[in-house]
């Protein structure tokens, strides 16, 4: 697996740090997930993979995972759910996972989740956590965190992304940043390219409308500030080793290599903004 993503500048994690007083980002290998802490409540943000030193590095965070009670699910891919699957280490087997309705179609087995420009199915998850479903545009709380639920298919058909506190905005794998700002993401992995671009699209009239501008926080490519940079290219695809992708200069040669992800990097860098070519 690594061998193929080796030079290829498709999956750009952060680093294991903290990104400000609310969010702590958790690297495990070419993949992200978060933390959000808001008095005194700990939520996370994506399961991540079965990773075997999840429980290490939320140390270097000062975290623990008896500290987790709920966990949203941005969509049921291996690499978002990983630590609440079965056979994993069971870390979290007494949280609670949030995941959209429709996207919970696959983890009953009602839907197959395709990617390869839908020729491949992968294979079924399955979770023993207790869930709550969740609708588009449902909000709720946890304590005194704000959670607005926004559908986005398009990668999955039930991906949701999570407006936090209307300050925080973590899209899963919805947006893809590239060094000229955030495309829609990686196409082979999509069950739809096209309504992922429309979901795209849907996603910043909503924030414009809004006048919000929220830190964007990828799965897989870091964060920004700049909502103009995070949809500069909402309507085009992510295009595995696609020659017209601008080089990117913080792209990780290998993105299964950890060697520079540090519990000393951890605890005295911030996990710094994505900067983008303009
Ligand atoms: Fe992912």
């Amino acid at each position: 697996m690594s061998y193929l993503f080796r030079g290829t500048e498709i999956f750009k994690p952060a680093q294991t740090g903290v990104i400000d007083e609310r969010v702590k980002c958790l690297r495990e290998y070419v993949a992200n997930i978060f933390f959000y802490t808001k008095e005194g409540t700990t939520i996370m943000i994506d399961a991540g993979y079965n990773y075997e030193r999840l429980k290490e590095k939320m140390a270097w965070l000062d975290l623990d995972p008896s500290d987790i009670r709920h966990i949203l699910i941005t969509h049921q891919d291996t690499d978002h759910v990983g630590a609440v699957e079965d056979d994993s280490d069971l870390l979290f087997k007494d949280a609670k996972l949030y995941i959209g309705e429709i996207e919970n179609r696959y983890l009953t087995g009602e839907e197959k989740r395709m990617v390869m420009h839908r020729t491949f199915a992968l294979s079924r998850i399955r979770t023993s956590n207790e869930k709550v479903l969740l609708k588009d545009g449902e909000i709720f709380y946890i304590d005194h965190i704000k959670i607005e639920c926004i559908l986005v298919p398009g990668h999955t058909w039930g991906h949701m992304v999570y407006l936090i506190d209307d300050e925080y905005l973590f899209t899963g794998d919805t947006i893809w940043f590239g060094a000229d700002g955030g495309y829609s993401f990686i196409a082979m992995l999509a069950e739809d390219n096209n309504l992922a671009v429309k979901s795209l699209a849907k996603l910043e009239h909503l924030l414009v409308k809004r006048n919000l501008y929220p830190k964007i926080i990828t799965g897989h490519t870091g964060w920004t500030s700049d909502r103009f940079m995070a949809f500069a290219h909402r309507d085009r695809l992510c295009i595995w080793k696609d020659r017209n992708l601008v080089h990117d200069p913080e792209a990780p040669y290998d993105g299964y290599d950890e060697s520079n992800d540090t519990e000393e990097l951890a605890r005295n860098h911030p996990v710094a903004e994505k900067q983008f070519i303009r």
